[in-house]
């Protein structure tokens, strides 16, 4: 096959050691419930202050490699005129864009969905390429529900459109980041967890290769293999990182350029802490690193308010959990010296 040497030089910028990806990548909808928690309004100004607070944050290149946007965002523009692609771009962090378009209802499979966005996707790569994007992410939901979900029909099909993405990505020279999350919530457990997890992924690999997706200009998205968020007996970091490890052993092959994890609803310092004990686990045939967006985005919500005059504090705090990562990406974090992360 041939070698997409630009798609590997935007993966080796992406996965650079010490550095992580925020997904601020919301929908617009989605963008509204993260506003909520502060009790503001889901309106376009808020949202865009928000991102501007995000992405003027002096340092944070020294965290992110990359910044995964939303169609609106990708085109919107802090106070002073400067496109929100350019102000990532002037400080060497690469833009990415979720393509898709969220999920609907697959129909004759109760509680399973599908992700929407596959129509005139090549003519939008073309679009988000021109407005600097060099990386794309497309989320897939797989549910767990005891015996019954997720069923093979749904992971199938989820699998299918990713590997039409990730080609239709490439083919723009777009590096893309497919992610098959597995919901956290649930009372399954871990073991379920890591058995739903480890199929999954055998079939999206297998689906990446029968349609000669380049899997060294691909990236993984991946949920950490943890219990259900209603599980009576939750997972120490050990564990989490041992069966998330164990999983991507047993299902990901190693020219993959990197894994990234989401943090699927855990807290800030959770997804950290278990960040940290999978890095501890030594060197993987992956780069390993996070591309959260809950986990970095709440605290500095919190911080900020909606109040012009805690932009600084906001911005120290998005900082603190952005450098937090990326010494857990290194296993060096220590949980305990940090009070700031909940
Ligand atoms: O698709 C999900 C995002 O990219 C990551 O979000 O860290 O809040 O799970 P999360």
């Amino acid at each position: 096959m041939k070698k997409n040497t630009k798609l590997y030089e935007t993966v080796a910028a992406m996965m650079a050691p010490g550095k992580g990806i925020l997904a601020a990548d919301e929908s617009d909808a989605s963008a509204g419930k993260r506003l909520a928690m502060v009790h503001l309004p889901n309106e376009p100004e808020n949202r865009q202050d928000f991102r501007e607070l995000l992405f003027t944050a002096p340092g944070i290149e020294e965290f992110l490699s990359g910044v995964i946007m939303y169609d609106s965002s990708i085109k919107n523009f802090t106070d002073d005129g400067v496109p929100f692609p350019d102000v990532l771009i002037a400080k060497g962090i690469l833009p990415g864009i979720k393509v898709d378009t969220g999920t609907v209802d697959l129909h004759g499979f109760k509680g399973e969905v599908v992700t929407q966005g596959l129509d005139n996707l090549a003519a939008r790569f073309a679009e988000y390429y021109d407005l600097g994007a060099r990386f794309a992410k497309w989320r897939a939901v797989i549910t767990i529900d005891e015996d019954e979900l997720p069923t093979d029909a749904a992971i199938t099909m989820n699998c299918i459109q990713l590997a039409r993405y990730a080609q239709l990505a490439q083919a723009a020279g777009i590096v893309p980041m497919v992610e098959p999350e597995v919901i956290f919530a649930g009372d399954h457990n871990q073991a379920k967890s890591e058995l739903v997890t480890t199929h999954v992924l055998q079939i999206l690999f297998q689906t990446l290769i029968t349609y000669k997706v380049d899997l060294e200009g691909l990236i993984l998205k991946s949920s950490m293999v943890i219990a259900g968020d209603m599980c009576p007996e939750q997972s120490t970091p050990e564990q989490v990182a041992n069966a998330t490890l164990r999983t991507f052993h047993m299902s990901v092959p190693h020219e993959v350029g990197g894994i990234v994890f989401l943090s699927g609803g855990q807290s800030p310092k959770r997804s950290t802490e278990n960040l940290n004990a999978i890095a501890k686990m030594g060197p993987q045939p992956w780069p390993i690193t996070y591309s959260y967006s809950r986990a970095i985005e709440e605290p500095t919500l919190l911080a900020w308010q909606g109040k012009p005059e805690n932009i600084p504090e906001a911005q120290k705090v998005l900082l603190h959990a952005c450098k937090m990562n990326s010494l857990a990406s290194q296993g060096m974090y220590d949980a305990a010296a940090d009070n700031i992360l909940k």
